[in-house]
């Protein structure tokens, strides 16, 4: 089976029911309108169990709601994960593992892009923070469910915003805000997102797929904080009134296709690691400092000091 830029997410999970039918899948970041809730809708539609984490009760009840009422024998729960809280990260990650059955996949969607200077209350950048090291914790703290599982995988949604910017090891802070450009970081923090595959598939081998991946442009509340002048210095990407445009335009629907690959085809698990575009492996199109492997240990370190805890096999 081959998927490409014709493929939606629902067309992807139709034609990989038989994958993902009762499996377990955490999807991070399932605000209405965006590729966290069109995963879950997919998911649910080829009957996955989802459980949809996200920082804002109201708005995974929304997604559920809707979903439900498509869908009314949908199995789906919640979880409340505050990904710039390393605290709240692992009250999360406390309550998967006391799950009774074991996860299949997470989908580490959730994110922020371009949000002015600040610092979480650990004190890191937020758009690092929340991107990756809240994702880099939250994935590591339920590896022991993970392992439960037959053929687990961990799906980091990474961004062609990477090419803004890779990994400031000596500076991820930008110098206590002094130095920051928020796309700068926004490309630190998608770079770490498919850094952080590569690792976590170089860590585990073949008892654990790790993908990274680019949905495409879509105009969702990822880009609430982007001005007027942003869309300007960023015209040959964005309209006026802030919608994408351009070859990188992918609808919702069509995103998520990369993001349900990415979690259950079978025709990729020879690729552990790897980074995906328009619903197939798409190496090539990762900078070669996102997908540089002494980045990816020393990143692992890092944000292993950042957490303050070690994380191996
Ligand atoms: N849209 C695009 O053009 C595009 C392009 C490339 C990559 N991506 C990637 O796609 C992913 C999904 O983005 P989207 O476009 O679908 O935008 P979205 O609908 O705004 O999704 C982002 C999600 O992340 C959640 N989130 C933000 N901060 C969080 C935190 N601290 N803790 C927990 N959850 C948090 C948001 O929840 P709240 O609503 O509660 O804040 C929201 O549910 C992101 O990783 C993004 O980088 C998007």
């Amino acid at each position: 089976m081959t998927f490409d830029t014709s493929s939606t997410g629902e067309s992807v999970a139709t034609a990989l029911a038989s994958c993902i039918k009762g499996k377990t899948v955490i999807v991070t970041g399932v605000t209405p309108g965006g590729y966290g809730a069109e995963t879950v809708r997919v998911l649910a539609l080829v009957g996955a169990k989802v459980v949809l984490a996200g920082r804002t009760l109201s708005k995974i009840q929304a997604t559920m709601g809707a979903v439900k009422k498509e869908i009314p024998g949908a199995d789906l729960k919640t979880l409340i994960l505050e990904l710039g809280s390393q605290k709240s990260v692992r009250e999360a990650a406390a309550e998967v593992l006391a799950y009774d059955t074991p996860v299949d996949v997470v989908i580490l969607n959730a994110g922020v892009m371009g949000t002015p200077y600040e610092k979480t209350e650990d004190g890191l950048e937020l758009q690092f923070a929340t991107n990756h090291i809240g994702n880099f914790l939250f994935a590591n703290l339920i590896i022991p469910k993970l392992l439960e599982s037959p053929a687990p995988r961990v799906v980091a949604v990474g961004s062609v915003g990477h090419f803004w910017g890779p990994v400031r090891f000596d500076d991820y802070n930008f110098e206590d805000g002094k130095v920051y450009d928020k796309w700068l970081a926004y490309g630190q923090s998608k770079t770490a997102n498919i850094l952080f595959a590569i690792e976590l598939a170089e860590l585990y081998k073949d008892r654990l797929l790790a993908f990274s991946l680019h949905p495409g442009g879509a105009a969702t509340s990822l880009n609430q904080h982007m001005t007027k002048e942003d869309y300007e210095k960023f015209s040959d990407f964005f309209n006026s009134d802030g919608t994408p445009k351009g070859d990188w335009v992918r609808s919702v629907a069509e995103g998520t296709a990369t993001q349900i690959v990415a979690a259950f085809d079978p025709s990729i698990v020879g690729s552990n690691g790897s980074y995906l575009v328009d619903a197939k492996l798409a190496p090539e199109q990762a900078a070669p400092y996102a997908t540089d492997k002494d980045n990816a240990k020393k990143l692992w370190e890092l944000s292993e000091t950042l957490v303050g805890q070690k994380f191996r096999p």
